[in-house]
């Protein structure tokens, strides 16, 4: 099966069982532009994740994973700390297949872990208008966390909208649609091992 996508419905629909020839590809296929390689993303998480084992070297810690963009930031970043963590995962929605955040956030699924007193690090794939941490931030406020701080695996900062501290980030943008490592448009490209720049 091959997915393309068309540039008129931005919308990943599967239309061969066959690989596409030389001119479908012209016509439909999205261009991806690498960002970061795999070798810069384990660069970048490994600096991230030194810094967050020595400030939490006698801490409570708990990771909080943002569902479903963060999965493979937080299973790279889980192992290269040197400290213990707990794992925990919270879901929320604000794009559908859009490239732009609609602002209605919603949790799709509820935080699955007690984190009352401890250290606990939200674990974002990437923050943009950072209406989806500040609404992340205030859901878990009201669990009564000992302290709260944002890691993130991409800091896009040109449309911020509110005012959201990202206190680890492994790289900075300006602008642009990125996916891969987790990072999708319309659910695909997560799986990619690489970051790349979306233009369609
Ligand atoms: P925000 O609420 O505008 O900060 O958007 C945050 C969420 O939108 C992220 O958690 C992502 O799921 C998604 N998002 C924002 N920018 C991108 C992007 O460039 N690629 C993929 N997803 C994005
Ligand atoms: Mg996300």
């Amino acid at each position: 099966m091959y997915c393309f996508f068309t540039k008129t419905l931005n919308s990943c629909n599967i239309v061969s069982n066959d690989l596409p020839n030389d001119s479908q590809r012209d016509i439909f296929m999205p261009e991806l532009i690498e960002i970061l390689t795999p070798s810069d993303i384990e660069t970048k998480v490994s600096g991230m994740a030194l810094s967050i084992s020595k400030d939490y070297a006698n801490g409570n810690l708990v990771l909080v994973g943002v569902l479903k963009g963060a999965f493979m930031l937080l299973a790279d970043l889980a192992r290269q700390l040197t400290v213990p963590s707990q794992i925990g995962f919270v879901g929320v929605s604000s794009y559908g297949s859009d490239m732009i955040s609609s602002g209605r956030i919603i949790v799709t699924k509820e935080l699955d872990i007690d984190i009352e007193g401890k250290d606990v690090i939200i674990v974002e794939d990437i923050v943009d208008t950072g209406l989806t941490l500040q609404f992340i931030v205030n859901y878990l406020q009201s669990f009564n966390p000992g302290t709260l701080r944002i890691c993130s695996l991409i800091d896009k900062r040109e449309r911020r909208k509110v005012n959201v501290v990202v206190d680890y980030a492994c790289h900075e943008v300006s602008e642009g649609f990125l996916v891969g490592y987790g990072l999708d448009h319309a659910e695909n490209y997560r799986h990619l091992p690489a970051i790349y720049h979306l233009k369609l």
